[in-house]
């Protein structure tokens, strides 16, 4: 266990489920604090059963201001501190649909997770970091954001603009402590994909040269890396895990 870590807080949104799940478990098991926001509250009753020691769960919209900043507050006040901000809370919305096809509020709805959601997050703890003048923000993309899934415009779209909001958020706070990067895996096995059908899916995994689909315990692995003091002198950065899809 590094010392690094100890004393740590990290708010994980979609931490319920999947990717966020299973990056919260891996920095726990390191000796951070950690706050899980998520709206699904069965998923955080379960998580918090899961995982050891004492978790905060608080049940959260990140498509809504105001839920977004009094989940904040509250972790702020119970702690006194933020010092990691993953936010893994994503949908993938209606896919396998041509634009044309796409009903207009399925479009809004995505946008309003992905991309106002990691806007309102980062908005809301940007001030808590500023104060220690520390902060690792790592907000969730995705390889579709990077080269555009066909059947998924919604998905790709407002994850090209995560990928947007990183590089000016990195940019805007490079001088103060606060490093803000992003993620872009290819398919990794979680319940995001109980909504997608096969042949989208089918669509994406043929696409990986390494054959296969990402494992939790990578993404988790290298999501850890990018939140760790050690990762001092990137941001604004998209970090690949795409098994090859994407060389850039
Ligand atoms: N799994 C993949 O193949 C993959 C690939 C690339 C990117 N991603 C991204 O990784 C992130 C995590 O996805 P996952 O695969 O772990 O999926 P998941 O469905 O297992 O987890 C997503 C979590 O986000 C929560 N959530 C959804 N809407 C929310 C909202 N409005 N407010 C708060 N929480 C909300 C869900 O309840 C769920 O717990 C997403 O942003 C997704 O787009 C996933």
């Amino acid at each position: 266990m590094s010392s690094d870590w100890i004393n740590q807080v990290a708010i994980i949104t979609g931490g319920a489920s999947g990717i966020g799940f299973a990056t919260a478990e891996n920095l726990q098991s390191k000796g951070v604090q950690v706050a899980l926001l998520d709206m699904n509250a069965e998923g955080l009753a379960t998580a918090k059963e899961k995982l050891a020691g004492e978790p905060l769960t608080i049940q959260t919209d990140v498509s809504d201001e105001a839920s977004v900043n009094a989940a904040v507050e509250q972790v702020a006040q119970q702690f006194g501190r933020i010092d990691i901000l993953f936010n893994s809370a994503g949908i993938a919305g209606k896919t396998n649909l041509k634009t044309h096809e796409v009903p207009t509020e399925d479009f809004e709805k995505v946008y309003g997770v992905n991309l106002r959601g990691s806007f309102l997050i980062c908005k809301a703890v940007v001030p808590h970091m500023l104060k220690t003048g520390y902060g690792r923000i790592l907000l969730m993309a995705s390889i579709a954001g990077k080269e555009g899934n066909a059947g998924m415009v919604s998905y790709s779209a407002t994850k090209a603009g995560v990928i947007g909001l990183t590089k000016a958020i990195g940019k805007e706070y490079a001088d103060s402590g606060i490093t803000v990067n992003a993620l872009a895996p290819a398919v990794i096995w979680t319940p995001i994909h109980d909504e997608i059908p096969q042949e989208q899916i089918d669509y994406m995994t043929s696409k990986i040269p390494m054959a296969r689909c990402g494992t939790l315990e990578e993404v988790a692995d290298m999501a850890v890396f990018i939140v760790s003091p050690k990762n001092s002198f990137t941001t604004g950065f998209t970090f690949d895990l795409s098994g090859g899809r994407a060389t850039y």
